[in-house]
């Protein structure tokens, strides 16, 4: 493909560079001019972490094509604190904490900027507007809205420059205090490096090729052509791997490519490392897999059922891991209710999504340690995983934590490291992988979809006498956190609840989707979810507030938990009042509530109508009233 020469002003300095003319300008300006401080979230215009300026004005670079920049001025977010002072806008981040990953910071300083520059007097609501084309995934909003309207103060001479000062903190007492963050300097500058920022000489560069069957054996790879490739140095499969080919937070059951069989659509199979991307992605096109389809299941229920198809032969029903608790009597405790509500309660898998999406870097070092650097949430167990793969001592294998781009449990999965560090020892050369938002959406993990059949039996006063929770979750096709979000599901499930007979019963299933993993909460949402929900439908059947039936049975101070750990202090009912307040509730049963309210009915032009979701719940539930 020929080339094309770019000559444009780049934070001030004149650059003249060839460049490829399918690279877009955020390509350009990280692989051919290091400037890392544009990021990489979603590659599609939708998360602003890549923006920067072309004459003044705010564009998402990877949406730019390269050859736009031809002529042009073009500020990066390294050029805001090019002499090492933090801008105004950049220290008021600091001061206000508007950082918390940092990934999508440098795209909101940007928007920040843009936003002051064309508006200095901009007002909260105007601000928000402005910086609407950047995402933050930390959910750190309100933060970043507190930074700009700091700086929007000071810039104007509303606030003295000390405002951007650091808070005194009295020696000693820092808790409660507002202390900033160590790192935050490099991330509101842009100068901090994330693992798909980093590069080695002689790097090269690793893509994976996936499975397109949810379910199928392998019965070939021919990687010979992509071997033959001019530029491509290593072409790997599970035939590379020399130790023990197992991993998972829990079991060791996934491979760290497909072996002998596939068990979801964009499981890994091979990789090649060339010298750039686009060769080590045209290889890929010239490895040849034949498949043989196996029948798949795509459901947990479907998949506990007898006749099933079979995901890992060690596992015949199925069942990743089965976590019961069992205490007091529950026939008893529904012989002994006024009312028994059944109800079954639904959620969904869910994407991580954060900005930065899983990349790393691998290589031998001269003493032949593997080291690995990536953003791991778990590097210790990553490292004695990797060493047994690898076979090499620990002591042979290091890992290096990389800055977290948003994880939420989902980096805590050892995912690709294994690959990286495979092709390291096999071309004795630095290797980086930078996963593709699809790539990160196809192959990681998601939040456990779960069911919940929940049967509760309740006094007409509204106490709790006994309780059945049975949840299925999708495990996906391998263990990774599985069991302990089962185990978490299981054990906080119920509530903070007293209940005197209860019953759980979490199972964590195979199935041929993508696999399920830790996610914020861990399996406790999906349980809790449930058990709140069915709190307001017993509320409603009982003509109870909501807060009250909650507070008719909440544990106290020395309350025992359904696992038996004796509680001290309890803060439950302090909860339960600020969130009462909080919320401005109108006492009273579900079914009054909402219609009546005329504090939030406030309709008018600019004004959005309140929120009904929750008000009232619509139920056709099993009620029953115990003999
Ligand atoms: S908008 Fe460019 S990476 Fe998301
Ligand atoms: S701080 Fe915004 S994405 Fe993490």
């Amino acid at each position: 493909m020929p080339e094309i020469r770019i000559d444009a002003t780049v934070n001030g300095r004149k650059v003249s560079k060839p460049a490829k003319p399918h690279q877009r300008l955020l390509d350009f300006l990280r692989d051919d001019l290091n400037l890392t401080g544009a990021k990489e979230g979603c590659g599609a215009g939708e998360c602003g972490t890549c923006s920067v300026f072309i004459d003044g004005v705010l564009y998402k670079s990877c949406i730019v094509p390269v050859a736009k920049a031809q002529g042009r001025t073009v500020e990066t977010v390294e050029a805001l604190a090019k002499t090492g002072e933090l801008s105004i806008l950049q220290k008021a981040f600091h001061k206000s904490g508007a950082s918390q990953c940092g990934y999508c910071i440098p795209g909101m300083v940007m928007a920040a900027t843009a936003a002051m520059r064309a508006n200095p007097f901009a007002d909260r609501e105007e601000i928000k507007e402005r910086l609407g084309g950047n995402i933050c995934r930390c959910t750190g909003y309100q933060k970043i809205f507190d930074a700009v309207e700091l700086a929007r103060d000071v810039q104007n001479g509303t606030l003295p420059m000390s405002a951007l000062a650091e808070d005194q903190v009295d020696e000693g007492k820092y808790i409660g205090a507002n202390v900033r963050r160590l790192d935050a300097p490099s991330k509101v500058s842009g100068a901090l490096k994330y693992a798909g920022d980093m590069v080695m000489p002689g790097m090269l560069h690793l893509q994976v090729l996936r499975s397109p069957h949810p379910h199928a054996l392998i019965e070939s790879i021919d990687t010979s052509e992509a071997e033959a490739m001019e530029g491509v140095e290593g072409v790997i499969t599970c035939a590379d791997v020399p130790g023990e080919d197992g991993f998972g937070v829990f079991v060791h059951d996934q491979p760290v490519m497909a072996r002998g069989k596939v068990r979801y659509v964009g499981e890994a199979v091979a990789a090649v490392a060339a010298e750039d991307v686009v060769t080590a992605k045209r290889a890929l096109s010239k490895i040849k897999v034949v498949y043989k389809p196996l029948p798949a299941v795509f459901d947990a229920e479907s998949a506990m059922q007898p006749g099933a198809p079979v995901i890992h032969d060690y596992a015949s029903d199925n069942v990743t891991k089965h976590i019961p608790i069992r205490k007091g009597d529950i026939e008893q405790g529904f012989a002994e209710s006024d009312l028994v509500v059944e109800q079954t309660y639904a959620t969904q898998a869910i994407e991580h999504a954060y900005l930065e999406p899983e990349a790393g870097l691998a290589y031998v070092d001269p003493d032949g340690v593997m080291t690995v650097i990536s953003p791991s949430q778990n590097i210790t167990h990553h490292r004695h995983m990797l060493a047994k793969i690898i076979a090499r001592p620990i002591n042979k294998v290091r890992f290096i934590m990389s800055p977290v781009g948003g994880g939420f449990g989902g980096k805590e999965d050892m995912i690709y490291q294994g690959m990286l560090a495979l092709m390291a020892v096999k071309t004795r050369r630095p290797v980086r992988l930078v996963f593709t938002r699809e790539e990160s959406m196809i192959s990681t993990a998601k939040r456990h979809p779960s069911r919940t059949t929940l049967r509760m039996g309740l006094t007409r006063d509204g106490r709790i006498k006994a309780v059945s929770l049975k949840m299925i979750c999708d495990g996906g096709a391998y263990g990774l956190s599985t069991e302990g979000v089962m185990r978490k599901a299981a054990i906080l499930g119920a509530g903070p609840y007293n209940i005197p007979n209860l019953q759980v019963d979490t199972w964590g299933i195979y199935t041929n989707n993508t696999p399920s993993g830790a996610f914020r909460s861990f399996g406790a949402l999906q349980t809790q979810f449930a058990t709140e929900s069915h709190l307001d439908i017993c509320a409603e059947r009982l003509g109870l507030d909501p807060f009250e039936i909650r507070r008719i049975n909440a544990m106290r101070d020395g309350a025992q938990t359904h696992t038996r750990q004796q509680l001290k202090s309890v803060s439950y009912l302090r909860v339960l009042d600020a969130a009462e307040k909080a919320s401005n509730w109108e006492k009273g049963a579900p079914v009054s509530r909402g219609d009546s309210r005329t504090d939030f009915a406030r309709v008018g032009e600019g004004v959005r109508s309140p929120c009904s979701l929750g008000a009232r719940f619509e139920t056709n539930d099993k009620l029953e009233a115990a003999e």
